[in-house]
C-alpha cells in the first residue's frame, strides 16, 4: 500500500466531511418543514438510536410525576390505581438543530421508535392496568438538544398497610423507576428540579383513596435490587376514610350490643322477650359481622377487627346468659319458706349491710330504725355466754353483770327472687360500665380518631 493510497483516503474522508457540514447547514435552514428536518437529524447515517448520548461525563436524565387520578376498588382494598405522567428530561447533544429553523421545538412523537429512549422500567408491587404499553403523550425535542418525553402510566399497586390495626392504619403504597441497562455511571436519574414532593394534576380525580402524604425520594441503598443502577422511589401514603367504618361497622355493633342489654331491665321471668332480645341481637351481629368480613382482604391478622368482634360477641353472649341464670335462679324453691315480698329492693336493702361492714356507720333513718327493733334501749352485745340464755357481758368496771342482747344471726336465706333480681340490678351497672370501659380503650389504642 502506497502513500497515494492514503492521502487518496483522506481526500474522500474531507471531503466527504465538508458536504455533510454543508448539508447539515442547509437541511436546518428556515423554510424547512419540521418533518423534513426530523428525517434529517435521524438518517441512520448521523442518528444511532443504539447509542448512549454522547455526553460529558454521566447522562443525567430529569424525572418528573404529575398525578393524574388515584383509585382504590373498594374502601377496604389494599390495592390502589395510580395513574401518572411521567416525565422524563435528557440532553442530546446529536439531535441539536442550528438556530435558523423557526421551530422552538419538534415533535416527533411519531418517531418515538427511532430515538434513544432511557429504558425506564418500574420496580413495584403489582400490575400495569391496560394499555400495559405506555401511552406517549409528547416527545419533543428542543433546539438545543434536549428532550422532553412524557408517557402516561396506570399501575396497580399493592400497598402495604398494618392489617394488624386495620381499619385504621395508612396503607403505604411506593414505586421505584430503574435503568435497565445502564449502570450508575452511564445513567443518573433525578428529580426534576429537586421537587420531594408530587405534583398533582388540576383536575386531579381519586376514588376511595385518600392520599394524605407523599414524597419523592432516590432510593436507599438497601431498597435498589441490583446496586449500581440509579433509582428514584415515588412513596404514596393513604389512609382510610374512617367514618365509613363507623358508620357501617362501629356504631351497628354498638347499637347492637347496648341493645342486648335491654334484657337487663324486664322482668326476671320475661322469658320470650328477653331470650328474644338476646338471639336476635346475636344472629344481627354475627350478620353484620360477616357481611362486613366477606369484603376484607382474607388474613389472619385482623387483630383489631377480631378484637372487637370477640369482645362484643362475648357481651352479647353473656347477657344471654346473665339471663338463664336469673331465670334458673328465680325458679328455684326457696329454702325455709322465706316470703317474697315485692316492694323489696334488693339494693337498697342491703347497702346499710354493706355499709357497716365496711365500717361506715350511717346516721340514717334506716339505721335509726335497725336501733328501735332492737327495743331502744342502750344495750350492748354479750361477749360471754355460759350457757344458752345465760349470757352476760362483763364490764370494764368490775366483775357487774350488765344487760344484754344475743346477737341473734338472723342470716336466713335470701329469697331465691331477690337473688334474681339482684342479679339483674347488678348487672344494669357492670355489663354497661364494662362496655364502655372496652369502647374507651379499643378506640384509644388502635388512634381511631388520630
Ligand atoms: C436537569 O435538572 C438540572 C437541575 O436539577 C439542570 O441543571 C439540568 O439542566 C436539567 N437537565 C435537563 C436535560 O433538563
Ligand atoms: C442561537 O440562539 C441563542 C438564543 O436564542 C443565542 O444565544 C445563540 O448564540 C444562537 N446561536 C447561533 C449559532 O446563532
Ligand atoms: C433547552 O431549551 C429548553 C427549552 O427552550 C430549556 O427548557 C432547557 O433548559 C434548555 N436546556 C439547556 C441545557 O440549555
Ligand atoms: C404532596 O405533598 C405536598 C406537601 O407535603 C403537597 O403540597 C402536594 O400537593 C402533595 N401532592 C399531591 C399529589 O397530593
Ligand atoms: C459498583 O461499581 C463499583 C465501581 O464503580 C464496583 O466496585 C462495585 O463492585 C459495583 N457493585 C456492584 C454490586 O455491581
Amino acid at each position: 500500500m502506497g502513500w497515494s493510497c492514503v492521502v487518496a483516503r483522506a481526500v474522500a474522508i474531507f471531503l466527504m466531511l465538508s458536504r455533510a457540514s454543508a448539508l447539515t447547514s442547509d437541511i436546518f435552514a428556515a423554510g424547512k418543514s419540521d418533518k423534513e428536518i426530523l428525517d434529517n437529524l435521524l438518517k441512520n447515517s448521523r442518528y444511532d438510536k443504539r447509542l448512549l448520548p454522547p455526553v460529558d461525563g454521566v447522562l443525567t436524565v430529569n424525572v418528573s410525576v404529575l398525578l393524574l387520578s388515584l383509585a382504590s376498588p373498594d374502601e377496604s382494598s389494599l390495592k390502589y390505581e395510580v395513574e401518572f405522567l411521567l416525565q422524563q428530561q435528557w440532553y442530546d447533544p446529536r439531535l441539536r438543530y442550528s438556530n435558523q429553523s423557526h421551530y422552538d421545538f419538534l415533535n416527533a412523537i411519531h418517531h418515538h421508535e427511532d430515538i434513544w429512549l432511557p429504558d425506564t422500567y418500574f420496580i413495584m408491587h403489582g400490575d400495569f392496568k391496560d394499555p400495559i404499553i405506555p401511552m406517549h403523550f409528547a416527545l419533543r425535542i428542543y433546539r438545543n438538544g434536549t428532550i422532553n418525553y412524557l408517557m402516561r402510566r396506570h399501575l396497580i399497586l399493592s400497598c402495604q398497610g398494618r392489617l394488624n390495626i386495620f381499619p385504621f392504619d395508612d396503607p403505604l403504597c411506593s414505586f421505584a423507576l430503574e435503568s435497565i441497562s445502564y449502570e450508575q455511571s452511564a445513567i443518573t436519574y433525578v428529580w426534576k428540579n429537586d421537587e420531594d414532593t408530587l405534583r398533582k394534576s388540576p383536575s386531579l380525580t381519586t376514588l376511595n383513596a385518600y392520599l394524605i402524604q407523599n414524597q419523592t425520594i432516590p432510593c436507599p441503598i438497601k431498597a435498589s435490587w441490583r446496586g449500581n443502577y440509579s433509582c428514584l422511589k415515588v412513596d404514596l401514603i393513604f389512609t382510610r376514610d374512617r367514618s365509613f367504618y363507623f358508620t357501617t361497622v362501629f356504631i351497628p355493633g354498638i347499637i347492637l350490643v347496648t341493645s342486648s342489654f335491654i334484657t337487663f331491665w324486664l322482668e326476671w321471668n320475661a322469658v320470650p322477650a328477653r331470650v328474644m332480645i338476646g338471639v336476635t341481637t346475636m344472629l344481627n351481629f354475627f350478620t353484620t359481622s360477616n357481611g362486613f368480613r366477606s369484603t376484607l382482604p382474607v388474613v389472619s391478622n385482623l387483630t383489631a377487627m377480631n378484637v372487637w368482634d370477640g369482645v362484643c360477641m362475648c357481651f352479647i353472649y353473656a347477657s344471654l346468659l346473665e339471663f338463664v341464670c336469673v331465670n334458673y335462679v328465680g325458679r328455684k324453691r326457696p329454702l325455709h319458706n322465706v316470703v317474697y315480698r315485692p316492694g323489696e329492693n334488693p339494693v337498697t336493702q342491703r347497702l346499710p349491710a354493706v355499709l357497716s361492714r365496711i365500717g361506715i356507720i350511717l346516721a340514717s333513718p334506716l339505721g335509726d330504725k335497725k336501733r328501735e327493733s332492737t327495743g331502744g334501749a342502750d344495750m350492748v352485745s354479750c361477749t360471754a355466754c355460759t350457757g344458752p340464755g345465760a349470757c352476760t357481758h362483763t364490764a370494764n368496771n368490775g366483775g357487774v353483770s350488765e344487760p344484754c342482747f344475743v346477737q341473734v344471726r338472723k342470716k336466713e336465706p335470701p329469697h331465691p327472687i331477690r337473688v334474681a333480681k339482684t342479679i339483674d340490678v347488678i348487672a344494669r351497672i357492670t355489663f354497661p360500665t364494662a362496655y364502655a370501659v372496652f369502647l374507651i380503650f379499643f378506640f384509644i389504642h388502635y388512634k381511631a380518631f388520630s
